[in-house]
């Protein structure tokens, strides 16, 4: 039974200080309980403003963005201390919050620090060029910060993505505005604070908490904001780019997937199956990537329909603070509601349903937003359950007859997020690679993110890169200056 003394409450971030007051309050349930855990002050549009006229004002006095690089550096790589040492906390904070089970959470903040880490490392290994040019006299390049950036984040991975856009943005000598998803803004306000502690000058990073229709509408809006890096849905994300052409300000959209696995007659099963489930029940299969169509060719059909269920039954669905628990609740009873009317949809579209799909039986689970993983079997290409991005346990099986078909229907998607080839045959790994029309293709492996490696969509599924060096383009201006020699 939670009490009022239980209750977190939290303010909002704004040049280095905590803005506690408020009239409207997000209040956030505990996905695994259903008990309100914490209240947080929701911004205003005004106080979007304020945030972003912040970020504004330390971007230009160059506190920031004219520090050597060296000395950025450092302060990256103090975040990157400060979020492991406090690790433990930060993932229950991200456990309590999103409902992912603590080993997940624990990886997801691991990975944050890296993150950190890895472009405090770039920073003074990325430059400009020296361009010999048509003309008596030779041409330099810069990269140029671009300035106040708005950062807009979905609820899934709150830290990592967050921590995504924040490291790369202010290694280039920008200044941010963060907005966390309005259920999951717990661990971004402590990202906030340990900024501070790490040296990060008031005013570099900012967070907004709210609803993406006030506060997220109100960056997108503001004209000092020179990028806008979104990562949610592909609706969200057009909505943001069309608001965004007004003022011609930057876009990078990370947006929805709905992945192949696909699995050819050579796959070596003992390592195809786990990392089947890992990939699409990982965070309970709310994730961008989330191999969702599970492509098999038809020789393997039978074994592997019958090793994916066992696999499935065997998930340990409970507490999300159980180290033994594979797969949480959901993130909130509206969103596994809206999973479950795809699970009833597909059964009345006449798909099959091999396994799960409805909560499970144990009475200490009734209160949380729990879901035992599904499986559809004999689904259509036009079902719902195989267009649309569910976001949650389920996944359905299509059989193939050749590698064209495999192509075929990995790319029979408006999305282009990611996907997974298991085959022992190199040439046949690569050119089926070459051909899913997706950003990300793990061979012979169901990981997608790899901090070094650019990451990113294509089709639907977004417009940019994050990760790898790559994004650095995304968050600076390639700036020429022409130098005449001639006398
Ligand atoms: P969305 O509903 O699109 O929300 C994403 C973010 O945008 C949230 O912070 C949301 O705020 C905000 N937002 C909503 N309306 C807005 C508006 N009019 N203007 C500005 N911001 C607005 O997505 P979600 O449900 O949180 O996340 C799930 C989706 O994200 C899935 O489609 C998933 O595939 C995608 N996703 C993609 C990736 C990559 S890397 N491609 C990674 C993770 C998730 P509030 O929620 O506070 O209202």
């Amino acid at each position: 039974m939670t009490t009022q003394r239980d209750i977190e409450r939290r303010g909002f971030w704004i040049d280095g200080k905590e803005v506690a007051g408020g009239s409207a309050t997000s209040t956030l349930i505990d996905p695994a309980s259903g008990q309100l855990f914490a209240e947080v002050v929701a911004a205003t549009p005004e106080a979007a403003e304020r945030a972003v006229a912040a970020a504004d004002k330390a971007f230009h006095d160059g506190r920031w963005s004219r520090l050597p690089g060296n000395a950025r550096a450092r302060i990256l790589v103090r975040m990157a201390e400060l979020i492991r040492e406090n690790l433990e906390s930060l993932a229950r904070a991200e456990t309590q919050n999103v409902g992912k089970p603590i080993s997940e959470a624990r990886d997801e903040v691991a990975l944050a620090a890296s993150c950190f880490d890895y472009y405090a490392g770039a920073i003074d290994k990325v430059g400009g060029q020296t361009i010999p040019v048509s003309a008596p006299g030779l041409s330099m390049t810069f990269r140029e910060p671009l300035g106040v950036c708005a950062l807009i984040v979905p609820w899934n991975f709150p830290i990592a993505i967050s921590s995504w856009k924040i490291a790369p943005a202010l290694a280039m000598g920008n200044t941010v505005v963060l907005k966390p998803a309005e259920w999951t803004p717990m661990t971004a306000l402590r990202l906030a604070e340990l900024s501070r502690e790490a040296g990060l000058p008031d005013g570099v990073l900012n967070v907004v908490t709210g609803s993406g229709s006030i506060v997220g509408e109100a960056l997108v809006r503001a004209s000092p904001v020179r990028k806008i890096s979104f990562t949610g849905s592909t609706e969200v994300g057009a909505h943001v780019m069309r608001r965004a052409a007004d003022q011609i300000k930057r876009v990078s959209l990370e947006l929805g997937g709905k992945s192949a696995n696909v699995l050819f007659e050579d796959a070596d099963l003992e390592k195809a199956i786990p990392a089947a489930v890992s990939s699409s029940l990982g965070n309970a299969g709310q994730d961008c990537c989330a191999r969702s169509r599970i492509l098999v060719h038809r020789p393997i059909l039978d074994e592997a329909r019958q090793r994916l269920v066992t696999a499935f039954d065997s998930v340990v669905v409970g507490d999300p603070l159980d180290e033994a628990t594979t797969m949480g609740p959901l993130v909130n009873r509206s969103h596994r509601d809206r999973v479950l009317s795809f699970i009833e949809g597909g059964k009345s579209e006449g798909a099959m349903l091999l396994c799960g799909g409805r909560a499970p039986d144990a009475p200490d689970l009734q209160n949380g937003n729990y879901l035992r993983p599904a499986i559809f079997d004999q689904v259509r290409d036009d079902m719902r359950i195989v267009r649309e991005e569910i976001f949650g346990p389920v996944v359905v099986l299509m059989p193939f007859e050749d590698e064209e078909d495999a192509i075929r229907i990995a790319n029979d998607s408006r999305y282009g997020l990611s996907g997974s080839v298991w085959t022992r045959d190199v040439g046949r790994a690569l050119r089926v690679s070459r051909a899913m029309e997706t950003g990300v293709v793990s061979v012979n492996s169901g990981w997608s993110v790899h901090l070094e490696a650019p990451f990113g969509g294509m089709k639907q599924s977004g417009i940019g890169r994050e990760l790898g060096l790559q994004a650095l383009d995304g968050w600076s201006e390639w700036k020429s200056i022409y130098i005449e020699t001639q006398q």
